[in-house]
Formats: C-alpha cells, sequence, structure tokens
C-alpha cells in the first residue's frame, strides 16, 4: 500500500488549509493594526505591492482648540478664567499665533512670545515700552499687577494729582514713598494702623481719614459729627469740663464752636450782643464776666 503517498497528499491538505487559515486570521487581524503591527506588517510583506493600505490618516487634522490648550496647560487655563480680567476674552490662540517653537539653543523665547504691543501699542506712551515689568504675568495683567521697582518709579506719571495736593499742604506725608504706604500691589490702601497709634481705643482708619486726609494729613477736616471723644486724647482738660458743666454748654459740641481745629470762636457768631450796648463798650471780652467758656458760671 502506498501509504507515503496518501500521508504526503493529507500533509499537503493540512499545510494549504493551514496556510489558508492563517491569511484568514491576517486578514482579519488589519483591521485591528494596533494589537498586533509587527503582525500586519508581516503580512503585507507576503501579500506584497497588489493589496490596497488601509491609512489610519484618513481624517483632516484640526488645529488645537483652546480647551486642548487648557488640558495640558491648566494652571495657565485656570489663572486666566480666575484673574485674566478682561483678558478673558482673549483666546490662547489669539496671543499665541506661535507655539511649541521654543528651541533653546536658537535662544528665540523672546522672538515667539506675544507681543503686547500689538494688540495694545503704546497704550501708555512711550515712557512704557517694558509692559511685562509691570504687568508681570500676561495671564493676569491686573491683579499680578504687583509693585516692581519700575511701577514704584512711575506712580507720579499716572497720578500727577497726589504730589500737588501734598505740596499744597505740606506733611511729613511728603518723605513717605508712594509705594511705602501702597505696597503690595496696585491699587492696595493702606490702614493708617500699619505705622501709627490710634489717639484712642478703637479708633479706625475710615475715621483717621474723616480729619486726616491721607495725602495731606496736616489739612485736618472736623465735621458737624466729630464726637467730643476725639477730642478727648489730646484735650482732657476741657473734656472733662464740659462733661460735667452744669451750663447749658453741656450740650454744645466741641465742633459746633470750633469748626476747624485751633479755631478759637467769637461768643458773638452764635449770641449777638445780648446786654446794653454801654456794658459791652465798657467791657469788650466777654469772659471778662462769663470768666470759663468751657465752664460757665451760673446760678442753677
Ligand atoms: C493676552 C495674551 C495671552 C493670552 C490670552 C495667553 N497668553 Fe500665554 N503668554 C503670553 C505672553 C506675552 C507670554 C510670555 C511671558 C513671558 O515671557 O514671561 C506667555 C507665556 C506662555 C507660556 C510660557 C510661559 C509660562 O508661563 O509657562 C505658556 C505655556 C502659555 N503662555 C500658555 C498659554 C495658554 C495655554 C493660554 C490659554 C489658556 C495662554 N497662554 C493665553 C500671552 C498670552
Ligand atoms: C499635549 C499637551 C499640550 C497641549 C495640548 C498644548 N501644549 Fe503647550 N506645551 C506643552 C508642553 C509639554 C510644553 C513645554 C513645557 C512647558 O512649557 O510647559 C509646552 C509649551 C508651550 C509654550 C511655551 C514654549 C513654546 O515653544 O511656545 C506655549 C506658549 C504653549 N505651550 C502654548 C500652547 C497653546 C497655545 C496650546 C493650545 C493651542 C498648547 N500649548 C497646547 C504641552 C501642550
Ligand atoms: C491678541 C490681542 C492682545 C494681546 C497680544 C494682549 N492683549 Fe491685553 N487685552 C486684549 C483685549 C481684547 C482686552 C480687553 C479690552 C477691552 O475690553 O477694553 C485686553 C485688556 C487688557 C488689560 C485690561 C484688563 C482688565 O481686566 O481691565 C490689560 C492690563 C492688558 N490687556 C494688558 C496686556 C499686556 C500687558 C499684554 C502683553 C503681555 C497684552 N495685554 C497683550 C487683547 C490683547
Ligand atoms: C510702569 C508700570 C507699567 C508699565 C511699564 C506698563 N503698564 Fe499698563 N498699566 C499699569 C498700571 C498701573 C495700570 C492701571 C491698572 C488699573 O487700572 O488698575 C495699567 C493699565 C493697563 C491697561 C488697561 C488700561 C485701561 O484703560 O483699561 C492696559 C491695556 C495696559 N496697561 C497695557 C500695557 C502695555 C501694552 C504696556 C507696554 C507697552 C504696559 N501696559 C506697560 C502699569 C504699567
Ligand atoms: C501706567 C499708569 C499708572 C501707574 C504707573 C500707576 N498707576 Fe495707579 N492707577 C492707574 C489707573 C489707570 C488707575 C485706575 C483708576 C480708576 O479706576 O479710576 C489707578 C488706580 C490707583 C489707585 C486707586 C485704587 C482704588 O481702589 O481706587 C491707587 C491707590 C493707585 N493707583 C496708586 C498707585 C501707586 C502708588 C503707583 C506707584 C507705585 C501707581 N498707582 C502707578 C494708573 C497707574
Ligand atoms: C502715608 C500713606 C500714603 C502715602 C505716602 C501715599 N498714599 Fe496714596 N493713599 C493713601 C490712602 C490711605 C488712600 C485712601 C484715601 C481715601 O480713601 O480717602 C490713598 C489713595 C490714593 C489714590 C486713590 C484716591 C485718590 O486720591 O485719587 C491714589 C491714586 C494714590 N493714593 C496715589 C498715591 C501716590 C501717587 C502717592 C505718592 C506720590 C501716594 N498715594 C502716597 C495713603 C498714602
Ligand atoms: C507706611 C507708614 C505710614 C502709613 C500707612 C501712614 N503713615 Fe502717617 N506718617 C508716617 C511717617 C513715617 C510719618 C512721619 C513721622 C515722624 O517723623 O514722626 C507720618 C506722619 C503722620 C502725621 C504727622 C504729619 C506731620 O507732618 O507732622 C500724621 C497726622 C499722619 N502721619 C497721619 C496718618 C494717617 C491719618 C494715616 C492713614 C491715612 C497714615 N498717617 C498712614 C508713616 C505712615
Ligand atoms: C477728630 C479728628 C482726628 C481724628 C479722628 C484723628 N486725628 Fe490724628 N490728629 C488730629 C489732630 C487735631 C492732631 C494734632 C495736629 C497738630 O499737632 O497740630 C492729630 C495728630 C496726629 C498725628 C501726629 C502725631 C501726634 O500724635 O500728634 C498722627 C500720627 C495722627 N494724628 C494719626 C491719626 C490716626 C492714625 C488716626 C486714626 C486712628 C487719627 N489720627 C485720627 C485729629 C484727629
Ligand atoms: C492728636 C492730638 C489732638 C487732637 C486729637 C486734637 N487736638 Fe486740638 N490741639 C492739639 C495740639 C498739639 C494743639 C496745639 C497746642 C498748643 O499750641 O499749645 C491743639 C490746639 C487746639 C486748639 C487751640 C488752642 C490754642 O491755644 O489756641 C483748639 C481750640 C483745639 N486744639 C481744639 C480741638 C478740638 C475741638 C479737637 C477735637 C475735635 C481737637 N483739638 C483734637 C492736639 C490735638
Ligand atoms: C461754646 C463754645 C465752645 C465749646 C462747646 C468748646 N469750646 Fe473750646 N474754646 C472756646 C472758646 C471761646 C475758647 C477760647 C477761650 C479763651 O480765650 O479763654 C476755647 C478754647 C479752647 C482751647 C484752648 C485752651 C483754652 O482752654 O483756652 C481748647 C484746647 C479747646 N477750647 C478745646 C475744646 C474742646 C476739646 C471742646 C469739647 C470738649 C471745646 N473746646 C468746647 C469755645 C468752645
Ligand atoms: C456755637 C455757638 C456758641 C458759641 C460760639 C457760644 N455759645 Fe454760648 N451758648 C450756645 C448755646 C446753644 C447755648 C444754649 C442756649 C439755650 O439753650 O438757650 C448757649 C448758652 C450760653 C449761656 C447761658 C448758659 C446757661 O447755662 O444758661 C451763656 C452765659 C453763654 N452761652 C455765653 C457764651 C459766651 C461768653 C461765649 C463766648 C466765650 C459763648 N457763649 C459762645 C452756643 C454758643
Ligand atoms: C459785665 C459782665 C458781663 C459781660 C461783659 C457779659 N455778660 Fe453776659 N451775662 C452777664 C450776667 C450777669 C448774666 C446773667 C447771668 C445769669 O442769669 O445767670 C449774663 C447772661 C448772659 C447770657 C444768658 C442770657 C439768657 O437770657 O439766659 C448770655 C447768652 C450772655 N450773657 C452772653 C454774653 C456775651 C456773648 C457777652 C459778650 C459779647 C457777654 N455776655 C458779656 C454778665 C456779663
Amino acid at each position: 500500500m502506498n501509504y507515503k503517498k496518501v500521508l504526503l497528499g493529507l500533509g499537503a491538505v493540512i499545510l494549504t488549509g493551514g496556510l489558508c487559515s492563517v491569511n484568514n486570521v491576517f486578514s482579519g487581524q488589519a483591521l485591528n493594526f494596533q494589537n498586533n503591527s509587527k503582525v500586519m506588517y508581516l503580512a503585507k510583506a507576503e501579500k506584497g505591492s497588489q493589496e490596497k493600505v488601509q491609512s489610519v490618516y484618513n481624517f483632516e487634522a484640526k488645529p488645537l482648540n483652546i480647551e486642548e490648550c487648557a488640558r495640558c496647560h491648566y494652571s495657565i487655563f485656570k489663572l486666566i478664567k480666575e484673574q485674566g480680567g478682561k483678558h478673558k476674552k482673549v483666546k490662547c490662540t489669539d496671543c499665541h499665533t506661535q507655539f511649541h517653537v521654543y528651541n533653546p539653543v536658537k535662544k528665540n523665547w523672546a522672538e515667539i512670545m506675544p507681543k503686547c504691543t500689538t494688540c495694545h501699542g503704546l497704550i501708555h506712551g512711550g515712557n512704557f515700552t517694558a509692559c511685562l515689568s509691570c504687568h508681570s504675568d500676561p495671564h493676569a495683567p491686573i491683579t499680578k499687577l504687583k509693585v516692581t521697582p519700575e511701577l514704584a518709579k512711575a506712580c507720579a506719571q499716572c497720578h500727577p494729582n497726589i504730589p500737588k495736593e501734598m505740596k499744597a499742604f505740606p506733611s511729613k506725608h511728603m518723605q513717605v514713598a508712594c509705594a511705602s504706604c501702597h505696597h503690595t500691589k496696585h491699587g492696595y490702601i493702606p490702614d493708617c494702623l500699619e505705622c501709627h497709634k490710634p489717639h484712642r481705643e478703637g479708633q479706625t482708619t475710615k475715621q483717621c481719614l474723616v480729619c486726616h486726609p491721607a495725602h495731606t494729613p496736616l489739612n485736618i477736616k472736623f465735621t458737624k459729627q466729630t464726637p467730643n471723644e476725639d477730642c478727648k486724647a489730646c484735650h482732657q482738660t476741657e473734656y472733662h469740663k464740659i462733661a460735667i458743666t452744669k451750663s447749658k454748654h453741656h450740650n454744645v459740641a466741641c465742633v459746633q464752636c470750633h469748626t476747624k481745629h485751633k479755631e478759637i470762636p467769637k461768643c458773638e457768631r452764635c449770641h449777638g450782643k445780648p446786654h446794653g450796648a454801654s456794658l459791652h463798650a465798657k467791657f469788650p471780652n466777654c469772659l471778662q464776666c462769663h470768666i470759663d467758656v468751657h465752664n460757665l458760671p451760673i446760678k442753677r
């Protein structure tokens, strides 16, 4: 019996069948390219050039959108979102017309970064060209306006009326630098108590400012609401006299008579000339008889 021939035939069937099935597996897996790319290239090599390549690049590449920038540059995205001010209107790519092109060998950072002047020009004039020396962070141009040395030098150029005011009422605040009071960041308003003790306990900066304008603190002003307690710290004697006097001046506030600091009122402003003309001619000073304005002697 020619069993050898039979075996050979069978082997051929198994072999070809086997080959067929191998082919089928490959064509099936070609769709699944990422899972077994090595096998795919093998298959392509075997099939030769007749077969069509199934491209994975069969789409149009869209430019990165702002959400995609945000995903990688999360901290910048968050900064603009929370503190960007009006830059919240501006997309990353409105400013960054080019990006991911920094080359440390070429040292091209300055060249590739957005220029503020493209959109704003020289908004403050020709003296202020180094925008980032004051606007330290382009992604938060106002909130991150720290008091840099450049900013500290420039206060008077944008606020010329303040030094003018100061000269009109000279005080020791002229020797205090703008940035010593307005520290931390642009627009910061200091508390007087950062540098001074109050005249009396519980006095607030708001109250200080009623009497002392911040830039001209010696141009002291009283208002109708200024309480006698505000004078007490420095004028104990008068304060106590008025507090205990039985005369009707007890109900007259210090500032009703003394409308300005150090001003001495004339009695006639409120009383006119109450007695006979001859009496007033003889005694021109009312206090010759009434003695103490803060504690009038009265029979009661
Ligand atoms: C108003 C214009 C403007 C907008 C809007 C803007 N940038 Fe910038 N960005 C700049 C400028 C100017 C610089 C250069 C700062 C420097 O050189 O110090 C910069 C620097 C950068 C830098 C490099 C320096 C760093 O801080 O890491 C990255 C990254 C960046 N921006 C990403 C973004 C992304 C992301 C967005 C949007 C979410 C965005 N920027 C929006 C102007 C802008
Ligand atoms: C897949 C993450 C990824 C995405 C998306 C991405 N970036 Fe970047 N970007 C980086 C990395 C990483 C760097 C280099 C390290 C760094 O500065 O944070 C970089 C650097 C930068 C720089 C500074 C250096 C340079 O060569 O310009 C800018 C500006 C920038 N990206 C802007 C953008 C903008 C605008 C977008 C959206 C249009 C964006 N990036 C999207 C990852 C990303
Ligand atoms: C692509 C254009 C563009 C660029 C570049 C740009 N800005 Fe702006 N910026 C704007 C727009 C738009 C506004 C909003 C103007 C408005 O509504 O009045 C704005 C507003 C501002 C404001 C006012 C913010 C507020 O909240 O009031 C500041 C400060 C500012 N930009 C500073 C800068 C600085 C500093 C740079 C450079 C680092 C810069 N900008 C670069 C477009 C730009
Ligand atoms: C010496 C410091 C300094 C420099 C330098 C400087 N700025 Fe400003 N900038 C300021 C200050 C302070 C403000 C006022 C901020 C506010 O309104 O609270 C301001 C305001 C702005 C505003 C908002 C103006 C408005 O009317 O709303 C823009 C825009 C601006 N700067 C852009 C620029 C640009 C562009 C440059 C560079 C050409 C620049 N700045 C240089 C200090 C500076
Ligand atoms: C480039 C011009 C510019 C420079 C430089 C500048 N300022 Fe201003 N400043 C402004 C503008 C604009 C405003 C906003 C005015 C408004 O909102 O009416 C302002 C507002 C202020 C305010 C008021 C904030 C509030 O809450 O009312 C103070 C305080 C102030 N600046 C102090 C300073 C001091 C101190 C310096 C120097 C360290 C300085 N500024 C430098 C332009 C400038
Ligand atoms: C002794 C501290 C002190 C000094 C020094 C000082 N300021 Fe002020 N400034 C203040 C205080 C406090 C206020 C708030 C006043 C108020 O609310 O009545 C203020 C308000 C301001 C304002 C907003 C209100 C206004 O009057 O327009 C500006 C602008 C300002 N200062 C600029 C300056 C400049 C510029 C200098 C330097 C020439 C300066 N300041 C020096 C304490 C100071
Ligand atoms: C950053 C510190 C600082 C702040 C904030 C400050 N001052 Fe002064 N002030 C001074 C200094 C320094 C002097 C000079 C003191 C001296 O030489 O004895 C002074 C002096 C004064 C004087 C006397 C002026 C003179 O010429 O004799 C008055 C009044 C005054 N401050 C009121 C205030 C008021 C009100 C505030 C709040 C609006 C305030 N100061 C905020 C530092 C400050
Ligand atoms: C009722 C008005 C009034 C109020 C409110 C007021 N002051 Fe005075 N302050 C004065 C008078 C008046 C002087 C004396 C001026 C003189 O010597 O000619 C003075 C003087 C000062 C002096 C100069 C040094 C001294 O002690 O003689 C400082 C500093 C001062 N005040 C700070 C403050 C501070 C800070 C506050 C708020 C906590 C404040 N003042 C509230 C009226 C007031
Ligand atoms: C911080 C201290 C202080 C405070 C607060 C203060 N004064 Fe004075 N006051 C003085 C000083 C100092 C003098 C000058 C004394 C001198 O020249 O002998 C003065 C002088 C006066 C004078 C003139 C005295 C004279 O001899 O001509 C009157 C009036 C006066 N103060 C009223 C007031 C009134 C009213 C208040 C409250 C609304 C007040 N003062 C708050 C410190 C103060
Ligand atoms: C009814 C008006 C009136 C009232 C209210 C008044 N004063 Fe006077 N004060 C005067 C007159 C008038 C003088 C001048 C007295 C003189 O020439 O002897 C004077 C003088 C002073 C003097 C200078 C020192 C002295 O005794 O001559 C001080 C300080 C003073 N007043 C503080 C005060 C204080 C503080 C209060 C409130 C607690 C107050 N005054 C309430 C009218 C008033
Ligand atoms: C700001 C106004 C004002 C000034 C200034 C003023 N007084 Fe009076 N005085 C009054 C008032 C209000 C009364 C109470 C009137 C009433 O209730 O009928 C009064 C009452 C009096 C009385 C009556 C007292 C009593 O208890 O019956 C005498 C006396 C008097 N004043 C004297 C003077 C003399 C003297 C001066 C100047 C040294 C003076 N006054 C300055 C407002 C003032
Ligand atoms: C020669 C002394 C003398 C002189 C000067 C004098 N007075 Fe009198 N005054 C009196 C006597 C006495 C009374 C009554 C006292 C009483 O009733 O308690 C009086 C009463 C008053 C009364 C209270 C009137 C009433 O109806 O209750 C006032 C107000 C007054 N004088 C204001 C003045 C004024 C203002 C001057 C200065 C322009 C002045 N006096 C000058 C002696 C004088």
